[in-house]
């Protein structure tokens, strides 16, 4: 009995142990231990939107790395090209197998348009990972309609979009690879970015139904959480009023993860077909797991640690 009870300690610990490095959810960096390597996607075509900056730019790095064929999709020209001199010197890619496809996507419209340009270039397209976003910093009561409009049409309505142009492609084909970088701002609450919140939840809603029908189809979905992490993503964030930019830049806190990371552990879930990942480091990933199993709990927990604590902790610190 002694020896059962000393045994079930010994593992607890380990797993505590395991947990307290961990910077992703448990599945997560059980795979990234003895799962596939990204090197299983070598070969394939990848379309990653928001590529010219933060955590597109080091998962078109990654992918270019293990020899997947790249189309690098965000507003800027200049610095998409620049991401993709950096692929073609990371890798053992040649010149015809990254192209630069600039396009706002909030330009729905155009996503029908983009599309064919990518399947005339590469003729399919395995893996699309919609990465493309941008953050906010805004009280709910300071928030013009209009923002919450506008954001809900780039966070949401344009990866919805851009999967249904590329979707009857991969259906056709009986296999694909759906990513979307959610956050876990769609698992907690987070004040001062209610619409991004609101953007990210409707996103891993949408996503996880669409991955339950396109089953039959042999096509997968990952939704990708990534808590902190340091990016330009606070600088472009929407205020609470229209056209206006956040413009702060993050600092490299302790508990901000860096993009590169990020993007290593988002490849890790593509290639080993993982539905929901949360990637962060503690405390965000803790109160994650707190939030999903012990909601109500959580939420008391919250409102005695006070909103300037919370505020704090979302920044990374
Ligand atoms: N950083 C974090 O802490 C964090 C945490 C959780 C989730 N995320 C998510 O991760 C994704 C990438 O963000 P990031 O942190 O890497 O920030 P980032 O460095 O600001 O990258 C955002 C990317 O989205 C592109 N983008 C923004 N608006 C666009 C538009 N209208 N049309 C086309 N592309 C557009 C940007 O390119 P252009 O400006 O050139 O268009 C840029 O490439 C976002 O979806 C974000 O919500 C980030």
């Amino acid at each position: 009995m002694l020896l059962i009870f000393c045994l079930v300690m010994f593992v607890l610990a380990l797993s505590a142990l395991f947990f307290w490095f961990a910077d992703g959810d448990l599945t997560l960096m059980w795979f990234e231990h003895f799962g596939h390597k990204a090197d299983i996607l070598k070969g394939r075509v990848a379309w990653v939107t928001g590529a010219s900056s933060g955590i597109g730019k080091h998962i078109a790095y990654q992918l270019a790395r293990v020899g997947c064929k790249l189309v690098l999709s965000a507003r800027s020209t200049t610095e998409l090209e620049n991401v993709r001199k950096d692929c073609l010197t990371c890798g053992h890619l040649t010149a015809d197998d990254v192209l630069v496809l600039p396009f706002d996507i909030a330009d729905i419209a155009y996503h029908s348009v983009a599309t064919d340009m990518v399947l005339k270039a590469f003729g399919q397209i395995d893996i699309l990972v919609n990465n493309a976003g941008r953050s906010q910093r805004a009280w709910i009561i300071d928030t013009e309609l209009a923002v919450d409009r506008e954001m809900i049409e780039l966070n949401t309505v344009a990866p919805i979009s851009l999967t249904k142009c590329v979707l009857p492609h991969m259906i056709a084909r009986r296999r694909g690879h759906i990513a979307v970088t959610s956050s876990i701002a769609a698992k907690i609450s987070v004040p001062f970015s209610a619409t991004y919140c609101l953007t990210k939840s409707a996103v891993n809603a949408w996503f996880h139904c669409l991955e339950v029908e396109m089953s039959p189809h042999n096509i997968l979905l990952t939704v990708a959480c990534p808590g902190p992490v340091f990016t330009n993503l606070t600088s472009a964030a929407f205020t609470g009023k229209s056209g206006q930019v956040y413009g702060e830049h993050q600092e490299q806190d302790k508990n901000r993860m860096s993009a590169s990371r990020c993007a290593e552990l988002m490849v890790t879930a593509i290639a080993n077909g993982l539905s929901e990942v949360w990637i962060s480091r503690h405390p965000v990933l803790l109160i994650t797991y707190c939030m999903q199993y012990l909601p109500s709990l959580t939420s008391r927990i919250f409102r005695l640690v006070g909103l300037k604590r919370i505020m704090t902790t979302r920044e990374g610190r």
